[in-house]
């Protein structure tokens, strides 16, 4: 079954299935195991992630591990639509295509549920969230899920304090491997990549307004930098999460790395282009998009569409239009103009401007995942949010400092002994 845009690009797909893999191998030493063990055999996976090469490989790992492999996107513009025909052809049941509309991006979600999944993986929620609503009925025959960025770990955190969540989710963006890597390094480029992509503009010399200064945002802000653009970090004063550095302690760190810092009002009027990296609701809003300079550029690199407010943007605007792909020209009844990039979606993931992380990133990233299931379905967790234990989060940078040649020595009996010591002083 499934439902995908062509199944004449599987080909396409398969040489870029193929490109992946040769740069992934950290997932295909895992995959090899995989297929030896089938730790996976007869469970059934539904999966909403962006589904381009890299996710592929991933989940050829999950097939290879026994499993039944459901797909769907967990964005309505990231599929690959090559990637999705060439998964299909190997036996995945994929439901995605690029720029679904926003009922079949939930429908498909429902079909993926269809599959009676034991388990699931997740990138933003949106499959839990709709497993603990419209298809409840489906709660029983789930042992548990895995979440991938911040923002669904923000969800299932908010689900669990009110006692809703009622399955064992590992959220893999909170492992070390997975934030220090991926969110940072890994948005860094890529959201430059597709800014790039999207415009063809020179930033060396721009006003770039960097809103947000978390672990995505200061890899965006730190790349910007390598490439001359005048970076202008936004903060806010609040803390989102409880036990986590808050606005006020970004706004500081990013002023010692040299950064002008401000608040959004301010930067509106000095931005050539603004890019948002918050997980935060209308970070750009009416009041500062008032204040934007004709021909200001726009884009997100947060989970969702709704960091810059694209409705009042439309409400303000004699007409708009898609001028390029993935650019759109809003023509202001106050005679300015402002581009959007990929209609306020994840800019470096929205297809095809958008290729996502570069592939090494996410080999570490979906290797946490594929060990973080493995887990799960052997383990007995109970309800509720779970860390990845860290001898996987160890394995994983282990492997990739592996794979780039370098091993690193153990401390010796001595030096272990001292650092566990409080008697030992010089
Ligand atoms: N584009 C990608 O490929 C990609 C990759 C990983 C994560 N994400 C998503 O990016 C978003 C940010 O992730 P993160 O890991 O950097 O989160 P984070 O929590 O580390 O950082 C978010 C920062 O934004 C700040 N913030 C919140 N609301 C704000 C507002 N209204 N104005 C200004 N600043 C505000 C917070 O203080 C915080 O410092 C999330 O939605 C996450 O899911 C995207």
């Amino acid at each position: 079954m499934g439902k995908i845009k062509n199944s004449k690009l599987a080909a396409e797909g398969k040489r870029e299935l193929e490109w992946a893999r040769l740069n992934m191998p950290l997932l295909v030493r895992i995959r090899s195991r995989f297929e030896l063990e089938k730790p996976l055999k007869g469970l059934a996976i539904g999966t909403c992630l962006h589904l381009e090469k890299k996710t592929g490989i991933l989940l050829e790992t999950l097939k290879a591990g026994g499993a039944k492999v459901y797909a769907s996107s967990c964005n309505p513009l990231t599929t690959d639509d090559r990637v999705a025909a060439a998964l299909a052809s190997e036996g995945i049941e994929v439901y995605a295509w690029a720029g679904q509309s926003e009922k079949d991006y939930y429908k498909n979600i429902n079909s993926v549920l269809d599959g009676k999944p034991n388990a699931v993986i997740d990138d933003g929620c949106d499959q839990i969230f709709m497993l603990h609503t419209k298809r409840r009925e489906l709660l029983p025959n789930v042992i548990g899920g895995c979440e991938e960025t911040t923002t669904g770990i923000t969800r299932l955190k908010a689900m669990e304090r009110e006692g809703k969540l009622e399955f064992p989710v590992i959220a893999v963006n909170n492992a070390y491997s997975k934030y220090l890597f991926d969110n940072r390094f890994g948005t860094g480029q890529s959201t430059i990549d597709g800014i790039m992509r999207a415009t063809n503009l020179l930033l060396a010399g721009k006003n770039v307004v960097v809103v947000g200064f978390g672990w995505c945002g200061r890899g965006i802000a730190d790349r910007l930098r390598g490439m001359g653009a005048n970076v202008i970090v936004v903060e806010i004063s609040d803390r989102i999460r409880d036990g986590e550095p808050s606005g006020l302690h970004k706004a500081l760190e990013a002023l010692y790395s040299g950064y002008r810092v401000m608040d959004m009002r301010s930067a509106s009027k000095l931005g050539d282009f603004f890019i948002t990296a918050t997980g935060c609701k209308n970070a750009i809003g009416p009041e500062h998009i008032r204040l934007m300079k004709s021909g200001a550029i726009l884009a997100n690199s947060g989970h969702f569409d709704n960091e810059i407010d694209r409705k009042y943007l439309e409400a303000q605007s004699r007409s708009h239009r898609e001028l390029k792909t993935n650019l759109n020209e809003y023509a202001l009844k106050d005679g300015r103009r402002l581009y959007l990039l990929s209609q306020g979606r994840l800019v470096n993931l929205s297809q095809p401007t958008g290729q996502g992380h570069p592939i090494e990133i996410m080999d570490g990233s979906f290797a946490i995942q594929a060990l973080s299931l493995e887990y799960l379905t052997k383990s007995k967790l109970k309800s509720g949010v779970h860390d990845v234990p860290l001898e996987i989060d160890d394995m994983v940078v282990r492997l990739a400092l592996r794979a780039n040649g370098i091993e690193l020595p153990a401390l010796r009996p001595e030096q272990l002994k001292y650092l566990s010591s409080w008697e030992e002083g010089t």
